[in-house]
């Protein structure tokens, strides 16, 4: 990441980031494929392990120790959250525990950090691939030394793109069963990797085209969606309109096939 491209008050608080992100990741590699202690939380598929919690703590705790005035939002309910505050923390400590619980190897941490409301620093670490996603609001987005851009491709039908699954699949009657069923005859293949930040960096880096999802949560979105907008894609709600800072909605593309992944996650007319 070009550092001399970061606003300078910021750079501690994206150091910060990077060195918890890569603390937790490091709980995540030695923890992976062991014996875990799995809870459930929402519904019977929706799981937690004791390392998402320790991942959780540590990076609380980091955060308190340099920065004990800034809210923290944090997924396993840690934090001290106050939306309006000048800067809040927005955790996803482990993005992807479904996968860790199995041993699938797509999962990571994901730290948003806000400005006045508005993502200005983005860190998203695979720890076993050893992948350190990075952005700040101004400075681009990076996978290391390379800056990231979207994928250049303008066929829909030349499209690799991803979506996920709301915990409620079960009981909801949306369950994005339709609009999966759209996309999948529409592109050339369609991806449930189980991890949202990973599916944004994913779509950030060109790795995939376009991503969906509706019902995550800020902590899945926070520092994803900043990704895919500073290296040049688009992310919006299913209207078009922003993406709600919620993570309710979120459809993400390298903005060229935006209006046509837009047209088949909408329901038709
Ligand atoms: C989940 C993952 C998954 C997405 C779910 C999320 P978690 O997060 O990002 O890909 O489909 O909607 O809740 O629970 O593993 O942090
Ligand atoms: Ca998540
Ligand atoms: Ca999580």
């Amino acid at each position: 990441m070009n550092r001399d491209q970061i606003e300078p008050t910021w750079l501690p608080l994206h150091d910060l980031a990077v060195d918890l992100a890569r603390q937790a990741g490091q709980i995540q590699r030695s923890r992976y494929e062991t014996a875990l202690d799995i809870r459930t939380k929402s519904a019977p598929i929706d799981l937690v392990t004791e390392v998402d919690r320790a991942c959780e703590a540590l990076i609380i705790e980091g955060i308190r120790q340099q920065r004990p005035h800034d809210a923290i939002l944090a997924e396993e309910g840690g934090g001290d959250d106050r939306p309006e505050a000048e800067w809040r923390w927005v955790i996803d400590p482990l993005d992807g525990t479904t996968n860790f619980a199995h041993g699938f190897p797509r999962f990571c941490v994901s730290i948003g950090l806000e400005h006045h409301q508005q993502t200005a620093i983005g860190v998203i670490y695979d720890p076993l691939l050893d992948e350190l996603f990075q952005t700040v609001r101004g400075a681009g987005a990076w996978l290391g030394t390379r800056q990231l851009r979207v994928s250049e491709e303008q066929e829909i039908g030349r499209a690799l793109v991803a979506t996920g699954f709301a915990y409620d699949v079960h009981r909801s009657a949306s369950d994005n069963l339709e609009e999966f069923g759209r996309v999948l005859k529409a592109t050339r293949g369609l991806r449930r990797d189980g991890s949202a930040a990973l599916d944004l960096c994913y779509v950030a880096s060109g790795r995939l085209d376009a991503y969906w999802e509706m019902k995550l949560n800020a902590w899945d979105v926070a520092a994803g969606n900043l990704m895919v907008a500073e290296a040049g894609g688009r992310v919006s709600a299913t209207d078009g309109g922003p993406a709600p800072r919620d993570g309710s909605q979120v459809v993400a593309s390298n903005g060229a096939l935006h209006e046509g992944i837009l047209d088949l996650v909408r329901a038709p007319q």
